[in-house]
């Protein structure tokens, strides 16, 4: 394949990659359509019918471009928060405000802290800088924050990541220990503390915003996608001090958000009700998936977020196959940690009943299936 010739030398130097495979694709690949999409933390529960209604009656509105200041959003979340709009960056999810702030921070070859296995998004914005990622393991199935406080001393980095709950393995720590944690962090440090799941975890998980908003070295994002069911809609948002969060305005792309998603951002933050409703829905579904693990012989990790890591017992193999099977045979599209030790573990997204119904009818037929074959 022929590609043009002055391509930067990072860009050069980066593998071909197709980094995440979405459902999509893999009913493509495999010729099966998805039945049960608990693979990918999205919320099978759905946005709020009034978030719905809005989106409808922005739709018509979709030949104008959004708002490049976000004001309205911005002034939602304010209110919400009980903070200022300008401690409020938004971007195109959080994924869209990682690759932000990598920008803001790295240059080529700068360390950069994370945990051996997090969600890898983060790593891919670090790679496409040309950041030098350093990764420290997991401690007993979570992230080690003693572990990733040492690695930026050592390495002087300029950048850590920190998910509180975590992606893969739904783990968290108390809120004391993560506030314990920025302030023990160089002031030349910027920590990342994802909160993408901080609407479905123990409220003293999740520090309050005032004991992390007047560090300028501590940027914590939240988004749309998981509990308020809106992945499809890419609405994130950062907090910061003031200062951080103007530094956004200098690369941010400003007419990057999309009408019909910040609209239904802003009748999902005024529908609480329901929020709280699918909170509760999610936390069934966990122990549904949990109870479904037991069934079968296996054990589910706790977890804090949208979706349930189970550990198979087994290798990285046994549990890969598990994966494939339960598309292949069934097309029950679920994921799995990428690394080792995680990669032991499956991962299964909550969902509505029909989706649990699907899974546990599916997942002994596959275990019999790979035990009858070894
Ligand atoms: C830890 C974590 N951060 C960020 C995201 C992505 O969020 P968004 O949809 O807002 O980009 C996910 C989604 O799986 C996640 O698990």
């Amino acid at each position: 394949m022929s590609a043009f010739s002055r391509f930067t030398p990072l860009i050069q130097s980066l593998p071909a990659t197709i980094p995440f495979v979405g459902p999509e694709a893999i009913e493509r690949q495999r010729g099966r359509r998805v039945t049960a999409r608990i693979g990918a933390n999205e919320s099978g529960f759905g946005p709020a019918n009034s978030v719905l209604l809005a989106m409808q009656q922005a739709a018509g509105e979709a030949w104008k471009y959004t708002d490049p200041e976000n004001y309205e959003l911005k002034a939602a979340l304010a209110g919400h928060l009980g903070i200022s709009p300008a401690n409020i960056a938004i971007g195109e999810g959080i994924d869209g405000l990682l690759g932000q702030i990598v920008r803001l921070v790295i240059e080529p070859g700068m360390p950069v802290v994370t945990s051996f296995g997090a969600y890898p998004t983060f790593n891919y914005h670090v790679a496409g800088h040309g950041g030098r990622l350093v990764t420290v393991p997991y401690a007993d199935d979570q992230e080690d924050l003693d572990g990733l406080l040492a690695a930026v001393k050592r390495e002087n980095a300029p950048l850590v990541y920190f998910a509180n709950p975590d992606n893969p393995m739904g783990s968290w720590w108390p809120a004391d220990r993560i506030v314990e944690f920025a302030n023990a962090l160089p002031e030349t440090t910027l920590l990342v503390l994802d909160e993408a799941y901080s609407e479905t975890a123990p409220p003293e998980s999740i520090p309050t915003i005032e004991s992390l908003l007047d560090k300028p070295n501590v940027i914590r994002t939240r988004t749309f996608s998981k509990a308020y069911g809106l992945a499809g809609a890419r609405v994130g948002y950062a907090l910061a001090t003031p200062g951080t969060a103007a530094a956004f305005d200098k690369i941010r792309n400003h007419f990057g958000m999309n009408r019909v998603g910040v609209a239904a951002a802003i009748a999902a933050l005024a529908d609480q009700r329901y929020l709280k409703d699918v909170i509760v829905k999610i936390a069934a579904s966990r122990d549904r998936i949990a109870q479904i693990a037991r069934d079968n012989g296996l054990k589910s990790l706790p977890s804090a977020t949208n979706f349930v890591a189970i550990d198979c017992g087994r290798d990285a193999i046994y549990a890969r196959a598990i994966v494939d099977r339960l598309m292949s045979d069934h097309g029950v599209f679920i994921r799995m940690p990428g690394v080792a030790p995680l990669n032991r573990c499956i991962r299964i997204s909550t969902g509505p009943e029909a989706e649990m119904g699907l899974l546990e009818a599916a997942l002994p037929t596959v275990l019999r299936t790979l035990a009858a074959a070894s």
